[in-house]
């Protein structure tokens, strides 16, 4: 596994595709997400508490990427900055090039509801609404017509396993098959990333692993970046790329080599070695 310190010309490493077969070199497009010594504070000075402190990301498109670190370490806060959800105190994000803060509140709507889909923890669906109206609620808030938000939302939720289920509500429906109407529900929009926080976290090891599995091989299979937010060193190794933090800062960066085709088992499956990651 290779090691690897972030600076601000990391997407140079995200070696995708024939070049980490030793084909010619991959030239990587810009990334999709990019940002540059974001700092957060919490509160007023004195009872100030300093989430994040100068911290530079670059997500490259359909990457997968998860962020470890210890309770507290600025993960959530980074994932929301990243997300659009929450400003900085200083630092930049670019989406596409395009800086956020010059965004108003209207056009970051727009940006979460258009581009980012969102996986977290307990799902976060609407329990009045079934599975299928969870799905296609974003989209039509989005301009879809009805008619195609639920041609699209049935179809992700049969890609999802859940047939038959799509009239159910919530409570209805397993914490795995809930968990898989919110991935349904995150990449519905065909999202250019998709942010989860502790997707797996509500659920067993069997049913997690599952999950993830789906969540990262149709992130893949859609084209969308994945940034995943986990304690679990299984968890972070579905992801190509796994980011350290620790106090505000990203401590270290291991990324693993893209697994080829018929090359036996995937990086994927190669468990986190470095127990600084996992600490
Ligand atoms: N709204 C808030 N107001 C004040 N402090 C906050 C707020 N949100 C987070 N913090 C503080 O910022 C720091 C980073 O919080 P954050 O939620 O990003 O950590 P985390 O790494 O996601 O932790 P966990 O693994 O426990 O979810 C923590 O010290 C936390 O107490
Ligand atoms: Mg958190």
């Amino acid at each position: 596994m290779n090691s690897t310190p972030l600076t601000s010309s990391s997407p140079s490493v995200l070696a995708t595709g024939p070049a980490a077969a030793g084909g010619p070199p991959t030239v990587h497009p810009a990334p999709v997400l990019s940002a540059r010594r974001l700092a957060m504070t919490y509160g007023e000075q004195g009872t100030a508490t300093h989430a994040l402190d100068g911290v530079d990301l670059d997500i490259a498109r359909a990457d997968s990427l998860a962020v470890m670190g210890p309770s507290g370490c600025g993960k959530t806060t980074l994932l929301h900055i990243l997300a659009g959800i929450l400003r900085p105190t200083s630092g930049t994000v670019q989406h596409d090039g395009a800086d956020l803060a010059s965004l108003g509140d209207r056009a970051r709507t727009r940006l979460r509801r258009n581009d980012f889909g969102f996986v977290f923890q307990d799902g976060q669906l609407l329990p009045e609404l079934t599975a299928l109206e969870n799905v296609i609620l974003p989209r039509m808030l989005a301009g879809i017509s009805r008619r195609t938000a639920t041609a699209e939302g049935r179809g992700w939720l049969d890609r999802l396993g859940l047939q038959g289920m799509h009239d159910r509500r919530p409570t209805q429906l397993s914490g795995g098959q809930a968990q898989r109407v919110a991935i349904a529900r995150a990449l519905a929009g065909r999202p250019s990333v998709v942010f989860a926080d502790e997707p797996t976290g509500a659920l067993d090891q069997g049913t997690g692993q599952t999950m993830l599995q789906i969540l990262v091989d149709t992130c893949r299979e859609s084209g969308a970046s994945l940034v995943m937010v986990t304690h679990d060193p299984q968890v972070a190794a579905v992801c190509r790329r796994t980011v350290a933090m620790r106090d505000g800062r990203i401590a270290q960066e291991f990324v693993r080599p893209a697994a080829q085709p018929g090359q036996g088992p995937s990086a994927a499956e190669q468990p986190v070695q470095d127990p600084a990651v996992t600490r």
